[in-house]
């Protein structure tokens, strides 16, 4: 039985998707992003668990994503963010998800698929201005809509785009995207789309109340419990879900001049005690972190020494009293009145919170805790699960 474990606190999720309501208008409704399997949190009990607070709306990557939700009893309108291929137009018609659209051809497909089995699909149209991914590029947007207004089979039910830089504070380049999407909505009301959802405003948008023009917010990472950068401000207390533990399985002594892990990394100068954790990079947990990171043990910090291996990690114990075989290790989360987060990691491998999330969540056994009926599942290699 493995001693790592992963728990998924829903109480913090129910915890920041309120300090989420608060801060954008009241009117303002929730798309809760729930791709990648939840940032690797787990899809279906965090779907649940929003669907619970009210969630207006979920935002998935892919069709599969909105066809599992669906399997699973959640009703809650879904949004697919990457457009969708040929091979999934009967799942999005079928199980009543929302495309994102860029592709005309595609849409007219969707349209005729649609009428083919007697209903309308709303689509929601998503237009770059400025992100340079996906999207109907925003000059090309007028043109885009007054084709797509020809088809019967799809109703455009929402126009939104996606802010590139809206968790640097001030950054003139969101001014620039959102006047480009206004024109777009201005240009698709002009043309006769009367109502759609209007949404641009991401965690960064939403942390420095911008881009509450629209009608929702599509907030991911704050529900998670992280800003989406060092930049932003960390608003609203936000409580991390995730949590990474594991237990020590063995405790040494070395002398002056040992050296731990592959390639000798690292020497003891003086006599040290050196634990080592069953943790490695196969459970997400980077090797990047080789001599870099700390850990928490017995709630005092422990530095890595040496490589990271698959499987272990060996941490000095030296200046913790009394540290023994079975003890706990936090990876990620906190012990004692030290936390570690997923954005100091982050920052020490050289990557961002959201990384770190994905890779330790979806490579670890996940238990989760505070869900209204004390939900608990295990999960290890949902990816795979996901993509089938
Ligand atoms: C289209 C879209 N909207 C919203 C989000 C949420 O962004 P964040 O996690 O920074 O809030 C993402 C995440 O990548 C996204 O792709």
């Amino acid at each position: 039985m493995t001693s790592n474990v992963v728990t998924i606190d829903l109480s913090a999720l129910r915890h920041n998707f309120k300090k989420i309501k608060e801060l954008a208008e009241p009117s303002v409704r929730i798309l809760c992003v729930i791709k990648s399997d939840a940032y690797g949190h787990g899809m279906l009990p965090v779907a649940r668990g929003l669907e619970s607070m009210g969630a207006d709306y979920f935002g998935v990557f892919e069709a599969e994503e909105g066809v599992r939700l669906r399997d699973a009893g959640i009703r809650t309108p879904t949004l697919v963010f990457k457009g969708i291929g040929a091979d999934e137009i009967p799942a999005v018609v079928e199980y009543d998800l929302t495309p994102g659209v860029f592709d005309l051809s595609i849409t007219e497909q969707v349209s005729d698929y649609a009428l083919r089995h007697g209903k309308v699909v709303p689509i929601h149209i998503k237009v770059d201005t400025g992100m340079g991914r996906i999207g109907v590029p925003w000059e090309e947007a007028p043109d885009f809509i007054k084709r797509l207004l020809h088809m019967k089979g799809v109703t455009p039910a929402g126009i939104f785009s996606h802010f590139s830089v809206a968790d640097e504070p001030g950054h003139h380049f969101t001014d620039v995207q959102m006047e480009r999407f206004q024109r777009v909505v201005a240009t698709a009301h002009d043309l006769g789309i009367k109502n759609p959802l209007i949404h641009i405003a991401n965690s960064g948008a939403i942390l420095n109340q911008t881009g509450f023009e629209g009608h929702i917010v599509r907030p991911g990472i704050m529900l998670y419990g992280s800003p989406p950068s060092r930049m932003c401000p960390h608003r609203g207390e936000l409580e991390p879900v995730m949590s990474f533990r594991s237990q020590v399985v063995q405790v040494k002594t070395v002398s002056p001049g040992t050296s731990i892990s592959y390639g000798r990394t690292y020497i003891a100068e003086s006599q040290r005690v050196i634990a080592t954790v069953p943790v490695g990079y196969d459970d997400g947990y980077s090797r990047l972190l080789s001599n870099k990171g700390t850990v928490l043990i017995r709630g005092k910090r422990a530095p890595i020494v040496g490589t990271v291996c698959m499987n272990l990690t060996m941490v000095d114990v030296t200046d913790i009293d009394c540290v023994s075989s079975g003890d706990e290790v936090i990876l990620l989360g906190k012990q004692g009145k030290d936390r570690i987060t997923a954005e100091e990691i982050a920052e020490q491998i050289g990557t961002i919170s959201y990384e770190v999330y994905c890779s330790i969540g979806k490579s670890n056994k996940r238990v989760y805790v505070g869900g209204d009926g004390g939900q608990r599942a295990e999960v290890r290699g949902q990816r795979s699960e996901v993509r089938g």
